[in-house]
């Protein structure tokens, strides 16, 4: 059943608690609720709104906003270790990942308490601790609500959906034009811990080896020491994506700062991936703060609201960030955050 508002404050159901209007927002749970509420044709303006994790408003949404709040887990088969398993869209994710070290299944663990619904996974593709959502995906089903009669419903393998790093097919040509209403993952039965990615080794270790719920333990507490509580601090997780550079810059940089952290990228030999949270602290701005917004004190990729901010705020610190580093570094850092 569909839940209807009009003229509804958004402070609540937005990480950063900024205090902005929609003109509508309708909590669906159906493919029904879409085709009614769709049913008199497209609306002038609408898009999905999620848990409002990775989206900072910067005035009023006039039009409508769809908020998936499906949220049923279905085991789909088991065949040998490999068992699939489809979940609605308005699920909490971190409350998929830990029904699946619960039930002991392997593949999300990486991913504990990364804020955010499972419909939202796939759009960014998220990721953390050396995993992605990509990697035990299999497919997402989406309701595509300006085709066929009043809308249809299209299944997107893992392949069509084109995952690359915090990329995928729901922000480029689907933008816009598709609700995720479900996304299937294959876990695993068969331990495969994955824990090559910084501290982790060494904090499952501490707890007593990598047993599913050590690992996820450690995770959830290494994202504890670094990533403010958005019910204390409002932010969206990082503000900026690491930057993708070719071989040569990262190595003219390497050479002045040989300290500085650099990753391989999906993208070939050529190219580096680089820490922005390394060169925006390098820059000096770990802790900045600015009136109401700041750059967080433990992590430089994450900016904070200290209270009553307002998104230009948000924005026009991120400009500030964004321009010192390419002025100390030379290079370009986008923001993973969507403005409105
Ligand atoms: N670093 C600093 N100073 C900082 C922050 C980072 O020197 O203020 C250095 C760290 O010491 C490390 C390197 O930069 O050497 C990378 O930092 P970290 O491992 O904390 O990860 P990240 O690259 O800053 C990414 C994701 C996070 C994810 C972590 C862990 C992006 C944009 N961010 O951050 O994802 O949790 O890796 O895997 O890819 C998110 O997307 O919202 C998010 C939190």
């Amino acid at each position: 059943m569909k839940q209807e508002f009009y003229n509804i404050s958004l402070c609540n159901r937005n990480s950063f608690h900024v205090e902005q209007q929609a003109e509508r927002l309708v909590e669906f749970t159906s493919e029904a609720d879409l085709r009614e509420i769709f049913a008199a044709g497209l609306p002038e303006r609408w898009m999905v709104f999620s848990g409002g994790n990775n989206i900072l408003f910067t005035q009023d949404y006039r039009g409508l906003l769809l908020t998936p709040v499906a949220d049923r887990i279905e085991i789909l088969s088991e065949e040998g270790d490999r068992v699939r398993v489809r979940v609605e869209a308005g699920l909490e994710w971190d409350d998929l990942v830990a029904w699946a070290v619960e039930h002991e299944l392997w593949g999300l663990e990486n991913l504990s308490l990364i804020p955010g619904k499972v419909g939202a996974a796939p759009v960014q593709n998220i990721g953390a601790y050396g995993s992605e959502a990509k990697d035990c995906l299999l497919e997402v089903e989406c309701f595509l609500p300006g085709e066929g009669e009043g809308g249809v419903v299209r299944t997107f393998s893992r392949e069509e959906c084109r995952f690359g790093y915090r990329e995928s097919i729901f922000k480029q040509e689907l933008k816009g034009r598709a609700i995720i209403l479900a996304v299937t993952f294959a876990l695993s039965r068969t331990a495969q811990p994955n824990i090559g990615y910084g501290d982790v080794a060494r904090e499952v270790e501490a707890r007593g080896g990598a047993t599913l719920k050590n690992i996820r333990e450690a995770i959830c507490s290494i994202r504890r020491s670094k990533l403010p509580d958005t019910a204390v601090l409002g932010n969206a997780g990082s503000f900026f994506k690491n930057p993708v550079v070719d071989l040569r810059k990262s190595e003219e940089l390497k050479s002045i700062y040989p300290e500085m952290p650099t990753y391989p990228s999906a993208e070939g030999p050529e190219r580096v991936k680089l820490a922005a949270g390394w060169l925006i602290d390098r820059a000096g701005l770990k802790g900045y703060r600015e009136g109401r917004v700041g750059v967080h004190d433990r992590q430089a990729l994450v900016l904070v609201n200290h209270g009553g901010a307002t998104g230009s705020e948000v924005i026009s610190l991120a400009r500030k960030v964004q321009q010192q580093v390419l002025e100390k570094f030379g290079v370009e850092i986008d923001t993973e955050v969507n403005n409105f």
